[in-house]
């Protein structure tokens, strides 16, 4: 079997595990499987210098994402059409001694999606972390489903973060390293009355994220996903029953946005540097229920 087409110029480890693993001290094998102590482990999710794009940033599960990767150190790019929910974002986050700008942007296109990647890359040069979080609930029969509302669900789902990937994930790859983390949803995983369209886009995107994570994983750029339960946002307040599926589930409870964010920011960082194509549920434990 001949070379992949797009073998890579170098292993990029980070350096906190080139010290880990490759240290003279490291003897024996509890001293590489474990850190051994905390100055050779002591900045695994440290962000600094690293940008970030977090789409769906104004409100809900992007919004504390951004927060997290802004409070670890990345410049983050807070994106969505609502340039009012962007700004105060931005505003907090810059208030806490973080770095972030707002870039409004409607992902229903090709055109947005595009458009939305070449400022990002204006303002920073570079994006090292994409997460894929914008989206839309789309929850009915499919007897009532609209060839619009269908089109919107995969353009949002579906359509822009494979654009989004297209546009930036070849430079990460160039460079030797990046992060993507896309947000599923338990229905992606199972189907589910009512559900069919919505599960359907993410259930795409789950494939997309192994499809990736074998394409662009050769050349130092992991892409991963974190697959949410029920979580109290600004797009499921009127949600109804989401407490009656909280109340079925291990945990009791619904998950808050911080809770996803912080499984996100781990998939981002280089704590995660051997996971790749993996889908990290954070649902209370819904395989359980
Ligand atoms: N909450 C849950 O229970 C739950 C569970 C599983 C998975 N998820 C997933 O988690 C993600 C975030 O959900 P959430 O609950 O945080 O929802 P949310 O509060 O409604 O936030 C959705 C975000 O997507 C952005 N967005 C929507 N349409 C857009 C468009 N056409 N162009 C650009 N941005 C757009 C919104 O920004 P603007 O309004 O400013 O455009 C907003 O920032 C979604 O992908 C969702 O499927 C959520």
């Amino acid at each position: 079997m001949g070379a992949p087409s797009n073998e890579c110029q170098r292993n990029n480890l980070p350096d906190w595990q080139e010290t880990w693993i490759y240290s003279p001290t490291t003897a024996n094998l509890t001293d590489m499987t474990e850190p051994a102590s905390r100055e050779t482990f002591s900045t695994p999710s440290n962000l600094d210098g690293r940008t970030a794009l977090v789409t769906g940033s104004t409100s809900g599960i992007g919004r504390a994402v951004a927060d997290n990767l802004a409070a670890r150190g990345a410049h983050v790019i807070v994106s969505g059409r609502d340039a009012g929910r962007g700004t105060s974002a931005v505003t907090l986050i810059r208030e806490r001694g973080g770095s972030a700008d707002f870039l409004g942007a409607d992902l229903t296109t090709r055109t947005g999606t595009a458009g939305l990647a070449e400022r990002a890359l204006g303002v920073t040069g570079q994006i090292d972390i994409l997460i894929n979080n914008a989206g839309v609930f789309s929850f009915g029969p499919t007897s009532a489903t609209t060839e619009a509302g269908f089109d919107a669900t995969f353009a949002i789902n579906v359509k822009a973060p494979y654009f989004l990937v297209q546009a930036l994930a070849p430079a990460m790859a160039e460079r030797g390293s990046g992060a993507v983390v896309n947000i599923l949803t338990g229905a992606a995983h199972r189907g589910s009355v009512a559900a069919g369209l919505y599960g359907s886009s993410k259930a795409a995107l789950l494939l997309l994220t192994q499809g990736w994570a074998a394409e662009f994983g050769p050349c130092g750029v992991r892409v991963n996903a974190v697959s949410p339960g029920p979580i109290r946002t600004e797009g499921t307040d009127d949600g109804a029953g989401l407490e009656s599926v909280a109340a079925a589930l291990p945990a009791r409870r619904l998950g808050n946005p911080r809770e996803v964010a912080a499984a996100v920011a781990f998939l981002a960082g280089d704590e995660a540097a051997y996971i790749h194509g993996a889908v990290l549920p954070v649902d209370g434990g819904a395989i359980a229920a």
